[in-house]
C-alpha cells in the first residue's frame, strides 16, 4: 500500500474537530504521490463530500481549465484541502478546526515533497504566511524552507466575480516556468559537488 493510502485510511478514522461529526465522506486529496506541484484549496464543499474527491463541483471545473491551460491535469498534480471535512453549508472553516486538520496537510507535504506549492484563497495562504494580504502577495512566488510558494486567488472566486477570471488564468500561467526553476535547482543539488582543491 502507498504511504498516501495508508495516510487516508488514517485520515478517514479522524475525529479531532466537530466537522468529522457531519462529513458524508472524508475528503484527504487526489494525485500523484510524485508530483512536484501541489494545490492547496480550502474545504470541501457538497459536491466533493458526496465524492470523496476535492475539488469536483463548479470551482473543481474551472481548476481543470486552468490546469489544462498549462498543459497538465490531475494526474500530473497532487490536490489537497486545508481542512478535509466539509464544514456545514459551506461555512468557513474555523480556526481550530484548520490547527486540527494541519497535521495532515503536513504528512502529505512530507510523502508528497512538492517543489512548487500553490495556494488557493486566503486560508491557504495564511498556513503558510499568515498576516499577508491576498490582494498584495497573489501572483508572486516567494521560497521559503527551500520550497517556492505560490499565491493565487481561490478558482471559486471567479464564480462569483467575473473579474477575478482573468486575474487567475494569467496567475496560472506563471506556473510552467516556477516549476521549470524549482526542477533546475533540484537537479543542481542532487549532482555531486565538485572539490576545488582537486
Ligand atoms: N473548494 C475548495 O477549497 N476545495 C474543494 O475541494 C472544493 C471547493
Amino acid at each position: 500500500m502507498s504511504r498516501l493510502s495508508e495516510l487516508y485510511e488514517e485520515i478517514a478514522l479522524c475525529e479531532d474537530c466537530e466537522l468529522s461529526r457531519h462529513r458524508s465522506r472524508v475528503v484527504p486529496g487526489e494525485g500523484s504521490e510524485e508530483a512536484s506541484i501541489l494545490f492547496i484549496g480550502e474545504a470541501p464543499g457538497w459536491y466533493e463530500d458526496q465524492q470523496g474527491l476535492p475539488f469536483v463541483g463548479p470551482a473543481g471545473h474551472f481548476l481543470d481549465e486552468l490546469l489544462g491551460s498549462i498543459g497538465l491535469s490531475r494526474r500530473d498534480v497532487y490536490i489537497a484541502n486545508v481542512v478535509k471535512c466539509r464544514p456545514p453549508a459551506n461555512r468557513d472553516p474555523l480556526p481550530s478546526e484548520m490547527r486540527a486538520c494541519r497535521k495532515w496537510l503536513d504528512r502529505q507535504i512530507e510523502i508528497i515533497q512538492p517543489k512548487v506549492i500553490v495556494t488557493l484563497g486566503r486560508y491557504s495562504l495564511a498556513q503558510f504566511f499568515p498576516g499577508d494580504s491576498m490582494g498584495k502577495v497573489r501572483g508572486t512566488a516567494r521560497k521559503k524552507e527551500g520550497r517556492i510558494y505560490f499565491a493565487m486567488y481561490h478558482p471559486a472566486a471567479a464564480l462569483h466575480q467575473q473579474s477575478l477570471r482573468r486575474i487567475i488564468e494569467e496567475d496560472m500561467l506563471k506556473i510552467p516556468s516556477l516549476l521549470a526553476e524549482a526542477e533546475e535547482v533540484a537537479e543542481a543539488e542532487a549532482k555531486p559537488q565538485q572539490l576545488s582543491m582537486f
